[in-house]
């Protein structure tokens, strides 16, 4: 049975909040005065359901359900998490708690996406204060990875790990923040940079642009990757941090910030910023900017991925459990029944797939049918352990012919047949499918390797057995249509 999640307030962080669990196959009922509450969140869930599959190379689970309902205490009986995402008001957050606590089961976790409040303040006059902790995300919270977890002293501590587990299942990182403070953490930053450029536009320094481009030209995408002070700690060459701390460490004492100080948000001053934010981005539609936002963000995540570093090393993680327990995790020997095609590939196509002609690329078909070879030696004991000990499969050849068309956001299935598996040779024949459609069919022609002397040499008996089995299995299989031609040859 599904897990449900209650999403109270269902505005841009409520929204984001209630796609992130929905797309992750919890179900999800949804608490907002606002009768236009469904209509605003319609079009957050389809950036979400564009967007969010993109992001792994296994499919999603499938989506949960989603309502909406006028009655708090319905919406979150009998749930397992309750999101608070009312607006950044203190009494309005109050009123809201004690009416989710009245109804909500008692080991229910109840998170707040508050910016600024500190638990010990939400829990305050609270009837189960130790129920209650912020989980601040970042917009758009169906793709960024962060949530701030900070529990108050008084916040069960049991109640925090088993948060931190859902938040890692739902693709998540969970920062335990562990001492209480004003703004948590990340949000102290940006208040930081935000004071200084309204400082530097006010004073005639620089603009809105130049100031974007100041970040997103530098240390913006240095700071994607590595942070603070892994970034200074490689700026300080061989010396590390305390060369860079001695050498920069004095300019703290010149008088460069303001930070202290905040601008006066005059009518003059709001009309400046908001003139030179027209001038910079007013040819772009809201729309077009998130589409734009969401591409990069799923872009760039990919890139980490690919070197399971940072945000990147959470996607893998979360893969983990998409497969776990899957036939896409499981050893030949694990599966009962080998006798047809086996599964190698379940997986969403990602928004850089696609090309010039919107349909994805054919270079794409070779990386998803190379995925399907890998996961079909890793079925059978050619793993990462294996190869390190010396030996692995090559592709010496490959053919690939294109049935029909794929776009972004299609779920592919790849199945895999074998059509010869002994001694030295693997000869496999993937097809893919979206549902019923056939896409196109994969043949890949194999040669066990050992890596040392670079020649053709045999596998392990145990993976020899385990694809010996196979193998036999689909002997009796008919041989696919396509299987054998050559370039342009038709049936
Ligand atoms: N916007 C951000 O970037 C951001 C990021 C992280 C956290 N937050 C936090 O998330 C919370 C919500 O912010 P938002 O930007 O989504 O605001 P929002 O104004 O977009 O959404 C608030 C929603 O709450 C609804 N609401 C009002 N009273 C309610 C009630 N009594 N019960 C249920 N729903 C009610 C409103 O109708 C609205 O849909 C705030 O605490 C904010 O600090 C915001």
């Amino acid at each position: 049975m599904n897990k449900t999640a209650a999403i109270i307030g269902g505005g841009v962080i409520g929204g984001g909040w209630a796609a992130r669990f929905l797309l992750n196959g919890w179900d999800v009922r949804v608490f907002d005065p606002d009768p236009d509450a469904e209509a605003k969140l319609a079009p957050v869930l389809a950036q979400a359901r564009r967007a969010l599959p993109s992001l792994t190379d296994v499919a999603l689970p499938p989506e949960g359900r989603l309502s909406f309902h006028n009655d708090l205490a319905n919406v979150v009986r009998n749930v397992d998490w309750v999101q608070e995402s009312v607006p950044e008001r203190l009494e309005i957050k109050h009123r809201v708690l004690a009416q989710v606590q009245a109804a909500c089961p008692e080991n229910a976790i109840i998170g707040s996406s508050t910016s600024g409040f500190k638990p010990s303040e939400l829990q305050r006059d609270a009837e189960r204060p130790g129920q209650i902790m912020v989980c601040h995300p970042f917009n758009p919270v169906y793709l960024m990875p962060l949530v701030e977890v900070v529990p108050s002293p008084a916040t069960d501590l049991a109640l925090v790990k088993r948060a931190q587990e859902v938040l890692r299942g739902l693709g998540m990182y969970p920062l335990h923040v562990r001492k209480e403070i004003d703004a948590h953490i990340a949000d102290r930053f940006l208040e930081a940079v935000w004071r200084e450029a309204l400082w530097l536009v006010r004073d005639g320094v620089a603009t809105t642009e130049e100031i974007d481009e100041a970040i997103r030209m530098g240390f913006g995408i240095r700071w994607g990757q590595m942070g603070l002070f892994d970034t200074y700690r490689t700026a300080g060459g061989e010396a590390g941090m305390r060369h860079f701390m001695a050498q920069f460490g004095p300019a703290l004492q010149w008088p460069w910030t303001k930070l202290m100080d905040v601008p006066e948000f005059t009518d003059e001053l709001v009309d400046l910023i908001a003139g030179q934010s027209d001038a910079q981005s007013g040819h772009m539609t809201l729309a077009q900017m998130l589409t734009a936002r969401d591409d990069n963000l799923v872009g760039m995540m990919r890139s980490l991925k690919a070197n399971n570093w940072g945000a990147g090393a959470v996607l893998n993680a979360h893969e983990v459990t998409l497969r776990a327990g899957t036939d896409l995790a499981a050893h030949a020997d694990d599966l009962e029944n080998v006798s047809a095609p086996i599964l190698t590939v379940r997986r969403s196509v990602p928004l850089d797939w696609t090309d010039y002609n919107g349909h994805m690329n054919e270079a794409r078909y070779l990386q998803a049918f190379g995925d399907a070879t890998d996961r079909f030696m890793a079925l059978i004991g050619c793993d990462a352990d294996y190869i390190a000990t010396g030996g692995s499969y090559f592709t010496a050849e490959t053919h690939i012919r294109h049935m029909d068309e794929a776009v972004a956001g299609d779920l592919i299935e790849v199945r895999t047949q074998v059509l010869a598996g002994a001694g030295k040779k693997l000869h496999l024949y993937h097809e893919m499918y979206e549902g019923k459609r056939l896409l196109a069919s994969g043949e890949h022609f194999l040669l066990h390797v050992s890596l040392e002397s670079r020649r053709p040499s045999n596998p392990s008996v145990a993976i020899s057995a385990a694809l010996e089995r196979i193998a036999e299995a689909h002997a009796s299989l008919p041989l696919p249509d396509g299987a054998g031609r050559s370039v342009g040859q038709r049936p």
